[in-house]
Order: C-alpha cells, then sequence, then structure tokens
C-alpha cells in the first residue's frame, strides 16, 4: 500500500469538486452532524447526503459505512463512502483506527484502487493530526496486511486498494509530510516484522535470520551487520547461549546490527530480540497442542529488524546497536538436560533445571555482550513466558526493568502508540527464587510469577547499564482464526526511539 498527502490551497468546496479519486472517504457523526468535507458534499449534492442519513440508510454506528456510487456536483469522485464516527467524546485512539480499517474493509474487492480520506478534519481532540496521521497509515497498512508467501495462489484474496491519500485539512501544519513519511518507515517495519515472524520454522531458521540481516544492511548506508559463528561465540564465553543450540542441527548465529547517525561518542541504545526460531521445550519437550506457535518464538528478533528497518527508513539522528542471539530448541542426542550446569559469559553458573526456559538462556549472553557499547539504554523483547499471558493476557506487552525513568518513559510511548505496555514488580525479593543447590542460580523459579522470575533472572545480567525487558509473549501474535504475527512491539519502540530524539 502506497500514501501521499493532497494539499490543496483552494477553497475546501472547490477542492472536493475537483477531486478526481475512485472513492472519497467522509466522516458523519451519530447523532447526524456531519464533518466539513461532509458538509461540503452535502451542499455541492443538494442535500443528498442528509437525505440519506435521514431515511436511514447509514446505521449511526461507529465504523458503519455506506457507499454512494456517484453525485451530482461532485463529479469527479466515482464514489463517496461515508463512514460513521461516532460520538466525539469516544472518538479515541482506538476508534479513530478502526473508522481507517472500516472503510478499507467496506472498500476492499470492489476494484478500487485509490481512495482519498478526508477524515484528518475530524481528528480525535487532544491528538495531533501528525499522530492522527500516523495512526492511520499503521490501520490501514495492518488492514491491507496479507502473507502469501505459502500460497501457491498468491493474487485472490488481495486487497485491491493500492494507494491511500489524506486530503490534509485547511490549518494542517508543515510537518504532515514528514509524519507521513515516519509513518510509512513505520509500517514497512511492521510489514517486515510480521513477514519474519509468520515464515515457518523450517525456513525461518537462524541462518535465515542472519541473512534477513544483512539483506536489511545492504539498504542503508547507515547501517551494518556482523555475524558471530558458533566458534566466535565459544571463544567469547557464551556458554549458555551454545548449550540451547547444541540439540539442533541447526548452526546458532549471533547477528550484530549497528547502525550509526549520530556524533561517534554518543552512547547507543542497545535493542536485544529473542530469536528462537522454533521452541520445541528441548529435552523438557512441549506438549503437542498448539506446537506450532513455537515457529513465533524469533518475535523479538524479528521486531529488532523491523525496528531497524523503520529507524533506517527515517535516517533517525541516532546511534543504534542491535543483538540477537538466534539458536533452534530441539531434543535429541546433544540436547541440553535438565540439571546441566552451564557457565554464561558473565562466569555466572546456571543450573538447568527446564529445557524449556532457554530463552533466558541466550538472552543473558547478549546482555553481557550489550555491555561493550557502553549503551545508554539496554531494551530487549521476547516471547519469554507463557505466564505473562496468563497475568496480562493479550492487550499489553509485560515491562520490567531496573531504571524506573526508562520503565516511564516507555510506558508513556505505549499510550502514545497505542502499542501498549504494562509494569510488573522486580523487586529483590524475587531474587531468593532462583535459588541453586549446585550453581549460582537456577533457570527457573517455580511455577508462581513466572514472567516476573523470568526478568529477575535477566537482571542478574543487566547491572552495568539503564535496562527494561518486554515480555512479548502475549503481544506478538494473535492465537485462534486470526493466528499470525501482529507487528508489535515495533511501534512501541520505534515511537519511544523517535521521542527520545525530539526530547
Ligand atoms: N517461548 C516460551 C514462552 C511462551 C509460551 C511464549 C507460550 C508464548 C506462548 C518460553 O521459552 C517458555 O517455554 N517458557 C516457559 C518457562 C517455564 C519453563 C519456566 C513457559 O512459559 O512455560
Ligand atoms: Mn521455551
Ligand atoms: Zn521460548
Amino acid at each position: 500500500m502506497d500514501y501521499s498527502i493532497h494539499r490543496t490551497t483552494r477553497p475546501l468546496a472547490e477542492a472536493l469538486a475537483n477531486l478526481h479519486t475512485d472513492c472519497l472517504v467522509v466522516g458523519v457523526y451519530a447523532n447526524g452532524d456531519l464533518t466539513p468535507s461532509a458538509a461540503v458534499l452535502d451542499h455541492l449534492s443538494g442535500g443528498l447526503l442528509k437525505r440519506l442519513i435521514q431515511r436511514g440508510d447509514l446505521e449511526m454506528q461507529a465504523g458503519k459505512t455506506l457507499l454512494i456510487p456517484s453525485v451530482s456536483g461532485v463529479t469527479h469522485c466515482e464514489r463517496i463512502l461515508l463512514v460513521c464516527a461516532g460520538t466525539t467524546e469516544e472518538l479515541k485512539l482506538k476508534r479513530w483506527k478502526s473508522l481507517f480499517s472500516d472503510s478499507l474493509n467496506a472498500l476492499q474487492q470492489r476494484g478500487i484502487k485509490r481512495v482519498d480520506f478526508a477524515l484528518l478534519e475530524a481528528a480525535p481532540t487532544g491528538m495531533s493530526q501528525d499522530q492522527a496521521l500516523r495512526h492511520a497509515v499503521l490501520a490501514l497498512d495492518e488492514a491491507s496486511y496479507r502473507f502469501l508467501d505459502f500460497k501457491s495462489d498468491k493474487t485472490s484474496g488481495l486487497p485491491s486498494v493500492q494507494h491511500a491519500a489524506f486530503l490534509a485539512p485547511t490549518e494542517a501544519n508543515n510537518t504532515l509530510e514528514t509524519a507521513l513519511a515516519q509513518a510509512m518507515a513505520t509500517a514497512r517495519g511492521i510489514e517486515l516484522t510480521k513477514n519474519l515472524a509468520n515464515t515457518p520454522g523450517n525456513v525461518c531458521t537462524p541462518s535465515f535470520l542472519a541473512k534477513a540481516a544483512q539483506q536489511l544492511a545492504a539498504q542503508s548506508n547507515l547501517l551494518e551487520v556482523e555475524i558471530l559463528e558458533r566458534e566466535a561465540m565459544q571463544k567469547l564465553g557464551m556458554g549458555s547461549l551454545l548449550s540451547v543450540a547444541q540439540g539442533s542441527d541447526q548452526p546458532p548465529k549471533f547477528i550484530i546490527l549497528n547502525y550509526r547517525n549520530a556524533a561517534d561518542d554518543a552512547a547507543p541504545v542497545v535493542l536485544v530480540g529473542k530469536g528462537v526460531t522454533f521452541d520445541s521445550g528441548g529435552i523438557s519437550l512441549k506438549p503437542g497442542e498448539k506446537m506450532d506457535e513455537m515457529k513465533y518464538d524469533m518475535g523479538g528478533a524479528a521486531a529488532v529488524l523491523g525496528i531497524f528497518k523503520a529507524v533506517a527508513d527515517m535516517r533517525l539522528p541516532i546511534n543504534l546497536i542491535g543483538l540477537i542471539p538466534s539458536v533452534e530448541n530441539m531434543p535429541s542426542g546433544n540436547a541440553l538436560k535438565p540439571g546441566d550446569i552451564v557457565t554464561s559469559m558473565s562466569g555466572q553458573t546456571i543450573e538447568v533445571l527446564n529445557t524449556d526456559a532457554e530463552g533466558r538462556l541466550i538472552l543473558c549472553d547478549a546482555l553481557t555482550y550489550a555491555e561493550r557499547f557502553q549503551p545508554a539504554a539496554v531494551i530487549d523483547m521476547a516471547t519469554l513466558t507463557g505466564a505473562c499471558v496468563i497475568a496480562l493476557a493479550r492487550a499489553p506487552s509485560g515491562l520490567l526493568g531496573n531504571d524506573e525513568t526508562l520503565i516511564q518513559s516507555i510506558l508513556q510511548a505505549g499510550e502514545t502508540s497505542g502499542d501498549r505496555a504494562w509494569q510488573l514488580p522486580l523487586w529483590d525479593d524475587y531474587q531468593d527464587l532462583l535459588k541453586s543447590n549446585f550453581a549460582d542460580m537456577a533457570n527457573i523459579g517455580g511455577r508462581e510469577g513466572g514472567a516476573i522470575t523470568a526478568a529477575a533472572f535477566l537482571s542478574r545480567f543487566t547491572k552495568a547499564y539503564p535496562w527494561a525487558h518486554l515480555d512479548i509473549a502475549g503481544t506478538a501474535w494473535n492465537s485462534g482464526d486470526k493466528k499470525g504475527a501482529t507487528g508489535r512491539p515495533v511501534s512501541l519502540v520505534t515511537q519511544w526511539l523517535m521521542s527520545r530524539v525530539e526530547a
């Protein structure tokens, strides 16, 4: 999907009367009030819109639509779509986004290629036009996303709409074009994340992720990629990470992304993404039901790559490092066993009581590796625990860390982007749960507070810098009928990085 902004210096009535498009979308409130553009169209058409509404052709409920074939007085528009925006009080972020997805769904499969939205004039109160535009683009992109790589028929079911234009309101500020470019960059990042995460485990292996990172770097002169192979990881002492990889025939990869677009001495942000391309549980084998969904256990890695794509497209003036420890967790004659003790890169020893708690075993070595960059902040994102889904369901990502200022800024970016997180406590009280009789720590903390004990484990490797952890087990993909990657938390983290630049 492609997007543009339509700016004109003409008066609204003249502009709309001369607009060439397959379909113009305008808004109506639940009480029958028309948005400015709808009022103009009503006037141009001799009161047609009001008549249709009065006789009940449009259900006055948010998201309901009415397609009007063609209207005298606005002859260059092939069609007009009326969309009900509900009440102004209820028009908040979620409903704003659904105005666009509902409109798009009403138009798909009708051969409509180009749509013009005259809705920015009705942006929710308190939301800047730039933000309103950003959310509109992400909503449209989401609604038109299809993953057809593995269907033999790659054409049927494709959305017909290929171009969406946004009419700039008369009083539009001049940052709208930049906001659009940034929104599109974010949308492309989310698409990449979804595509990678939806790709099955027999194709999306650690080597595949490494290639994806290299392809990304090839598209930007600001981005470099380095891949560490097993031998290099051995030399670094990444015994914990390698212990997870040893049961698989797929070689592990440690992917390092280096994006530089700020002063050389500006401390970078480091993003770490869990890249388990399939999590069978290892010798602590998972039950069979829904095990296919463990192809998504590289959702954190996919998000890091998506964020780098967005940041590189925007040419955000920051230094950013990405670290992706990538392995496949499999049972075999070589596999890690319950009771095994491994030595992490930090020197701390770990008693592996459950080989299915493998995410933390690869993340801890990546978090130790992060120290060498003397980071301003480290954020890791990982499909880490089923317990996080039990605690919070799928609305927010779980958020924990060792720096309250960092955490608050991430929560704020979650509100702004609508890709929300919710903080869980990480008090010292929880550390005792990780006691081991034989090693410095165990890799699990028992049944209680599983999302927290997982983070408590990670916290033992993050003492050198401000750190936050996003548990995205419940947010990275949808289960059931709508099974598929969501692209979260790309929007959240990209928004956080953008806010840091503005601050
Ligand atoms: N990848 C899983 C976490 C997960 C489970 C994500 C379900 C999404 C849905 C992780 O590696 C795992 O298996 N965690 C265990 C930890 C336990 C053994 C302490 C879990 O959550 O059951
Ligand atoms: Mn696991
Ligand atoms: Zn896992």
